[in-house]
């Protein structure tokens, strides 16, 4: 079966993309290296053994999207990450956010639609629930979205299961909670732009002495030790889940034809247990302060796994040590090669 991994060289899709490879399947992928560097697919290589079959095509360009589609029409099944996704940055410029994450969506459904490609694995987010009681399932409500790029996934979402009604498109539409995270060997994983959004790439980079220290939105939340709340998800468990969606549209598995399922370990670590255990299990002290609360943060969000364990017989292997081990061999191995630093 051959699928086409769009944003296959960015941080969940290079991990998904070796996923694959290791369950057998053919792959190609895409991606415009907006946000990744062609050396990931070297890295790929070396960690597969095997070439990564790869075009650069940028999802905004219909014409090239389609060419490129009408060259694969083997293809079975897509699995969509290609999006922007720094949240800060899509309030500042919300339409590159919405040409991009919404209109290359759109093009590549066209594309699909025209070659008679049926399936779609979807990459969504938690953020869609907004403040929520957890664990979070499927069921719960959606909330109007804090962001434009939450909006983004909202509204991606709704074109796919819209065009669910058209024809003999299948969706399965992937919550993820908090990737983090990276592969074992080191030579994959989140490549920093710019000063970070994100807890753990501000923590390895404060650990290693790129950023002077982290500062933690708040601890007056109504938490036992005041900071938020995440259900933090390894993106190895995360690549693997992929997996498990491609097989369970394969294997016709579904009930509906767009089906959603929460990403997560179930499990909430706050953001002082995150430092913690960065700290114990790499055995380094990391400089940080309290600071005040971030706007647009939701106290505490985890997520109920049931549906991913029931439906695609998922769940996550690996734990919050492990996420943080591999984190921060991660940010040493950037180091070496002096990538963002
Ligand atoms: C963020 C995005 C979310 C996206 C997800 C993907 C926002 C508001 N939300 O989720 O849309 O799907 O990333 O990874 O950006 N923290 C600190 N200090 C820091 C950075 C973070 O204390 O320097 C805290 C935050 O306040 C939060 C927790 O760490 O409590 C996790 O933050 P972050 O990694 O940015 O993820 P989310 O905000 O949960």
């Amino acid at each position: 079966m051959k699928i086409l991994v769009t944003g296959g060289t960015g941080y969940i899709g290079s991990h998904t993309a070796v996923e694959l490879h290791h369950a057998g399947y053919d792959i190609i992928a895409i991606d415009n290296f907006d946000n990744s560097y062609p050396d990931v697919l070297d890295n790929i290589k070396k960690i597969t053994g095997k070439e990564l079959a790869f075009e650069k095509v940028d999802i905004r360009d219909k014409q090239a999207l389609k060419s490129f589609i009408n060259k694969h029409k083997d293809i079975e099944a897509v699995i969509h990450f290609a999006a922007f996704k720094a949240v800060g940055e899509s309030v500042q410029l919300p339409l590159k956010y919405y040409e991009n994450n919404v209109g290359g969506t759109v093009n590549l459904l066209e594309a699909l639609r025209e070659n008679n490609i049926n399936n779609i694995v979807f990459s969504s987010s938690c953020t869609v629930y907004g403040e929520a009681n957890p664990p979070v399932d499927e069921n719960c409500p959606i909330s109007s979205a804090q962001s434009p790029y939450g909006n983004t996934k909202q509204i991606c979402e709704e074109v796919l299961f819209d065009q669910t009604k058209t024809c003999d498109l299948k969706v399965v539409s992937l919550r993820y909670f908090n990737p983090v995270g990276a592969h074992d060997s080191a030579l994959i994983g989140e490549l920093p732009i710019g000063v970070p959004n994100n807890l753990v790439p501000f923590i390895t980079q404060t650990a290693i002495g790129k950023r002077d220290m982290l500062t933690v939105h708040g601890n007056d939340y109504p938490t036992p030790d005041g900071t938020c709340i995440r259900d933090y998800i390894h993106v190895v468990d995360l690549a693997k889940a992929h997996v498990a969606a491609l097989k369970f549209l394969r294997e016709k598995k579904y009930k509906e034809s767009f089906s959603i399922f929460n990403l997560g370990t179930g499990k909430g670590n706050s953001v002082l247990e995150v430092i913690q255990t960065f700290e114990k299990v790499n055995s380094v002290k990391l400089n940080y302060k309290i600071g005040p609360r971030r706007i647009g943060d939701v106290v505490q969000i985890y997520a109920s796994c049931n549906k991913a364990l029931k439906e695609l017989g998922w769940k996550t292997e690996r734990d919050l040590e492990n996420c943080m081990v591999t984190s921060w061999a991660w940010e040493k191995h950037l180091k070496q090669l002096a990538i963002g630093h």
